[in-house]
């Protein structure tokens, strides 16, 4: 593959180089067309083409003669065990799953939610949905009830799938009473749930609703693929917007399985029989598409790590299981590497393990800070990539591709877009700018295949959120520049959404919650920087009359809001008591410039502010708080 060549090619004639990805992959009855526009003018891809994801997943490997090659290894050094399952055993134990779906009514189209830890169950129930041509929703195991039951009125599943508990470094998390909660808050109801019980957790199972997954798997019987359209959705997975209505991405069956088997070839030059490893949890993109999908399509070996990259049990976690399972290919979040950096600065974990079969490390999730890079770059013997993608692409828009021939790196870029992406800067008026200067980063239309075709029942919000802005042109959301060469640096979100520890979530649904307080007045959230986990999320509060200002007992409570609707993971944790927000004349907050107070210790006046004093006020409060990076003493 030349990377000049193949994008041009994909962005001249889309039709022809998707076609020939599309050979690539079996198919039941091949697409009639490849590239196609409903009347809403959204373009399809592969529209005819009937095909399964588990059976390319699982079925084609053991009838490849794959059947006994490990498909996944679970590592969990929470709870001290270590599994392998071959492709013959995952594809019994999915068949089976699928069985039980079956059982309990689940027909194609159906929604199964699954909440769950990092177990092999967790990849079992998606693979068994996919196999029914049923569609799943994984919701991350660190969400709060609240955020569960938001996304069981929005995908009304049928059954849900979940677990006695997770595991937090030490610390047992019960999942049942969360679930519980979810469902008594949420509208609809799921006809069942099933709970797998892990030895750390019991937990009582309502009669006639919940269901052992043991005992499910012990009465059914193995249950056959289902032929599914390429456009039906495979799954739903609901990710931060600028509301706290979460936004439900689809993905189809198609376009998906295209552009996860391209991209182990083109990006991560990954072949069949590889070990695989992306540090990351089911709950989220990467987890979908890197623990999952894409390693299974590949036919490589992918691993399922339950821990995480310090103390479990130690900074030596990630070298340990490269050099353990021989993996080629690693893939992470920069978050997790600072996380080490701050405990093993010198790499002294790393001369411990033999990583001579590591050949790149890929990073995602934010950008790769220079700090981080510097320090991972010297301490390996292979590139080490960033590479810029979202929940909405489900693969990356931006890499340099170890499949061509490797580009120069340039710190903080993640170097060019991947053929398929045709990546532009606009300004306001929706004009190209010139190389160096910043803007809107947007993908000219068609997307590629395995971009999201929609949202769930919400065709509307997918225009207006993505396609109204600058039409003919995908929003992505993030800001940045293109450079003489045409690297792209992503700078970050123009929007109300951060990346904490490489978890995306919207300070514009913390507001709401907040706002909801009966002292608040009103108040506003914004993402300062934070040495390790990126960005965390402060929030600024104007109490309302005839609360005492500076009342101590409130920041804890509104602490405990954002904890207990949306979950730990928020971060939320600093919270200042202002008497005014920095506004301009028409009365928007100029939380920008909130932002870089906290970041920089100053900020330019904007031009539009009504009152420019407020600054001032809110820069006294950060300093006597210590909230930013420029007031930590
Ligand atoms: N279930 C329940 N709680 C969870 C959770 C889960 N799956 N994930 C995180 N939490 C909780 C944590 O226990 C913590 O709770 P606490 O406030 O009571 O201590 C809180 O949410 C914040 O978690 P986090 O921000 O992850 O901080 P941490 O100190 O626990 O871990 C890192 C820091 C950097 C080690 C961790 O964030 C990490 O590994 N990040 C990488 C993320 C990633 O892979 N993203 C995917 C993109 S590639
Ligand atoms: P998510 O949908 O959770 O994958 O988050 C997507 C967002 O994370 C993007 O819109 C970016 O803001 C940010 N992001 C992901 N990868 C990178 C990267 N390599 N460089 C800069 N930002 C990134």
């Amino acid at each position: 593959m030349s990377y000049l060549s193949d994008f041009h090619e994909a962005i001249n004639n889309p039709e022809k180089y998707w076609q020939k990805q599309a050979k690539k992959i079996h198919w039941f009855t091949f697409p009639e067309t490849i590239l196609s526009k409903d009347k809403q003018g959204h373009y399809h891809w592969f529209e005819g083409g009937k095909l399964n994801t588990c059976y390319l997943a699982l079925d084609q490997h053991v009838l490849n003669g794959r059947g006994d090659q490990p498909a996944l290894i679970y590592d969990s050094p929470v709870t001290n065990n270590k599994r392998s399952f071959t492709y013959n055993d995952l594809l019994e134990k999915v068949s089976l799953f699928s069985g039980v779906l079956a059982d309990l009514g689940i027909e194609k189209g159906d929604r199964v939610v699954i909440y769950m830890p990092m177990v092999p169950e967790a990849v079992i129930a998606m693979l068994a949905s996919a196999r029914l041509g049923a569609i799943h929703s994984v919701v991350f195991g660190g969400f709060a009830a609240n955020e569960l039951a938001i996304r069981i009125d929005d995908a009304k599943p049928k059954v849900i799938v979940s677990s006695t508990c997770g595991i937090e470094f030490t610390t047992v998390i019960p999942y049942k009473p969360l679930l519980d909660a979810a469902i008594a808050t949420a509208k609809h109801k799921p006809d069942h749930t099933i709970i797998l019980k892990r030895p750390q957790e019991d937990c009582t199972l309502i009669a006639g609703r919940d269901h052992d997954w043991k005992d499910c798997m012990s009465q059914a019987s193995p249950h056959d693929v289902i032929p599914v359209a390429s456009t039906d959705p495979l799954y739903i997975l609901y990710t931060s917007g600028t509301t706290g209505k979460p936004k439900g991405i689809v993905r189809d069956n198609g376009g998906h399985a295209v552009s996860l088997n391209f991209s182990m070839e083109a990006i991560y030059d990954v072949s069949p029989g590889d070990v695989y490893w992306a540090a990351s949890d089911v709950g989220w993109v990467v987890g979908h598409s890197y623990i999952v999908y894409a390693p299974l399509i590949r036919g490589c070996t992918t691993i399922l790590f339950e821990g995480k990259p310090v103390r479990t049990p130690d900074p030596g976690a990630f070298w340990r299981v490269i050099e353990e399972y021989n993996v080629k290919t690693f893939f992470t979040a920069p978050t997790a590497f600072r996380a080490i950096k701050k405990e093993d600065p010198d790499g002294k974990f790393i001369e411990q393990y033999n990583l001579l079969g590591l050949e790149s490390v890929f990073l995602a999730g934010e950008r790769l800070d220079p700090p981080t890079y510097e320090w991972l770059a010297g301490l390996l013997d292979c590139p080490v990539i960033d590479h810029w993608w979202q929940t909405e692409t489900g693969w990356p828009i931006c890499s340099n591709m170890l499949g061509t021939e490797l580009k120069e790196i340039k710190m903080g870029s993640a170097t060019v877009p991947v053929p398929g992406f045709d990546v532009q800067i606009l300004n306001k008026n929706g004009q190209k700018v010139r190389s160096a200067e910043t803007g809107s980063i947007v993908i000219k239309l068609p997307l590629p295949p395995g971009c999201l075709p929609t949202l769930w029942n919400d065709n509307e919000r997918y225009q207006t959120s993505y396609l109204s802005t600058f039409p003919g042109y995908y929003l992505t959301g993030d800001g940045g520049y293109k450079d003489k060469d045409g690297y792209v640096f992503v700078m970050g979100r123009t929007d109300d959404v951060i990346n904490v520890a490489g978890h995306r979530l919207s300070t514009g649904e913390m507001e709401e919650l907040i706002g909801g307080h009966e002292a608040v007045a009103e108040c506003a959230v914004v993402g300062i920087a934070d040495e390790l986990k990126g960005q965390v999320p402060a929030g600024f509060v104007v109490l309302k009359d005839g609360y005492r200002l500076g009342n101590e007992d409130l920041a804890p409570e509104l602490i405990m809001i954002i904890r207990s609707n949306i979950g730990a993971v928020a971060n939320f944790k600093q919270v200042a008591i202002v008497k005014r927000l920095p506004k301009t004349r028409s009365g928007k907050i100029l939380r920008k410039s909130i932002r870089t107070l906290a970041d920089r210790g100053q900020t330019a006046i904007p031009s539009t502010i009504d009152d420019p004093s407020i600054l001032d006020e809110i820069k006294d409060v950060l300093q006597d708080q210590q909230i930013g990076m420029a007031f930590i003493k």
